[in-house]
C-alpha cells in the first residue's frame, strides 16, 4: 500500500536556507547584498586557495609565518589533555603547525567544523598523516558545531578553539563581539580561543589585495553570482557584472561588490524572485574588517576573555590572540 507522505513536499524555495537568503539579500533596500558564505561551494573554495598564494593577498603567509614561528610556544601556554575544535578549517595548511606540536605532547583530538564538505575533505587529507591525531570533522554551522565538540568532551577535558585567517573580519564589529560571547558561553573554565586577525594597513596595499591584478579575487566574487545560476536555477548574465573592492574608513573595512555594468534583470526561480538592477548599482558581497593589534585584548574583555598572549608578524601586518576563559 502506498502511504501519503506525511506532510507535503515542501517548494524549493522555502526548503533551501541558500535560496532563502538569497531572496532576503537580492530584496534588502537599498543596498543589494548576498552572505559571504555563500562564496565558499566547491568551486569558490578552490578559488579562495589560489588567492591564498598571491603575492598580493598576505595575510595567509603572514599567519602561516606566525603560526610556524611560534607553534611550540602557543602550546605551551596550553593545559595538557586539550581537543582542538576548528571553526573553518579551509584547507588545514596553517594550523598544522599548532597540531604537530601537540600532537607531540600527546595524543590529540582535532575537530574541524566546516558547512563545506569539499573543505573538510581536504583538511582531512592535508592532516590526516600527523602522528597519533584523530581526526572527527563536523559538517555543521560554526556555533552548532562547536555545542556539539563542547557537549560531548570529558570532563577535565580542555578546548583550544581555532579560528584563524581572520575569519572574524566578516562580521561587522559589534557581531564580532557577540559572536566571540556565543563561543564563550560553549566554553568551561580552562579553555582557550586562538584568534587571527588581519591588521590595519595602508588602503592601496588592502585593495590590491582584494583586487588582484590577475583577477582570481573577481572570478571568486562572481562565482557566487555563477553558483546562484547553477543551484537556483537562475539566469544572472555574469559579462554584466564587475567584481569591486573597496575600503570603508569608517568601518575600518575592505567591501566586496559585484555592479551592474549596465541594466539587468535576472530571475531566480528556486527563490520565486525577479531581480533588477540599474546600472552601477552593487550587491555587497563581502565585508573584511582590520583591525589595530592592541583593540584585541578590550574586544576580547568584552566577550568575557583575558588576553593571554599576543604574537603580531610585522612585515605584512597580522595578529594572532591566545584568549583564556576568564
Ligand atoms: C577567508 C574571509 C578571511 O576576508 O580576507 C579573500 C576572504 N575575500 N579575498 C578575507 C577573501 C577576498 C578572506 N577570509
Amino acid at each position: 500500500m502506498i502511504r501519503p507522505a506525511p506532510h507535503p513536499a515542501p517548494l524549493p524555495a522555502v526548503a533551501s536556507g541558500f535560496a532563502a537568503d538569497v531572496r532576503a539579500g537580492l530584496t534588502h533596500a537599498p543596498q543589494k547584498e548576498l552572505p559571504s558564505k555563500y562564496l565558499y561551494d566547491e568551486v569558490g573554495s578552490a578559488l579562495f586557495e589560489v588567492i591564498t598564494v598571491l603575492p598580493e593577498y598576505g595575510v595567509t603567509r603572514a599567519e602561516e609565518r606566525l603560526l610556524a614561528r611560534h607553534a611550540a610556544d602557543i602550546v605551551g601556554e596550553l593545559s595538557s589533555d586539550v581537543t582542538v575544535a576548528e571553526l573553518g578549517s579551509g584547507s588545514g595548511r596553517k594550523t598544522r603547525r599548532i597540531l604537530e606540536a601537540l600532537c607531540r605532547r600527546q595524543p590529540t583530538s582535532y575537530c574541524p567544523i566546516e558547512i563545506s564538505r569539499a573543505a573538510l575533505q581536504l583538511c582531512r587529507r592535508e592532516l590526516g598523516d600527523i602522528e597519533r591525531i584523530s581526526i572527527v570533522g563536523y559538517e555543521r554551522d560554526y556555533l552548532a558545531g562547536l555545542a556539539e565538540v563542547s557537549r560531548q568532551r570529558a570532563d577535565g577535558e580542555r578546548l583550544l578553539v581555532l579560528f584563524l585567517g581572520s575569519t572574524i573580519g566578516n562580521f561587522a564589529r559589534l557581531a564580532a563581539t557577540r559572536f566571540l560571547r556565543d563561543i564563550r558561553a560553549m566554553l568551561k573554565s580552562g579553555d582557550t580561543l586562538l584568534l587571527g586577525t588581519d591588521l590595519v594597513k595602508p588602503v592601496e596595499t588592502l585593495l590590491d589585495a582584494y583586487d588582484d591584478p590577475i583577477g582570481a579575487t573577481a572570478a571568486f566574487n562572481l562565482n557566487l553570482l555563477a553558483r546562484i545560476n547553477r543551484e537556483l536555477d537562475a539566469d544572472f548574465d555574469l559579462d554584466a557584472f564587475e567584481h569591486v573592492a573597496r575600503f570603508n574608513p569608517d568601518a575600518r573595512s575592505v567591501e566586496m561588490h559585484l555592479r551592474a555594468k549596465r541594466r539587468v534583470e535576472a530571475h531566480v526561480r528556486a527563490a520565486a524572485l525577479s531581480v533588477s538592477l540599474e546600472a552601477g548599482e552593487t550587491i555587497w558581497t563581502e565585508s573584511s574588517h582590520k583591525y589595530h593589534a592592541d583593540e584585541i585584548p578590550a574586544i576580547a574583555a568584552d566577550a568575557g576573555f583575558e588576553c593571554r598572549r599576543q604574537w603580531v608578524e610585522k612585515e605584512w601586518g597580522f595578529a594572532e590572540s591566545l584568549l583564556a576563559v576568564k
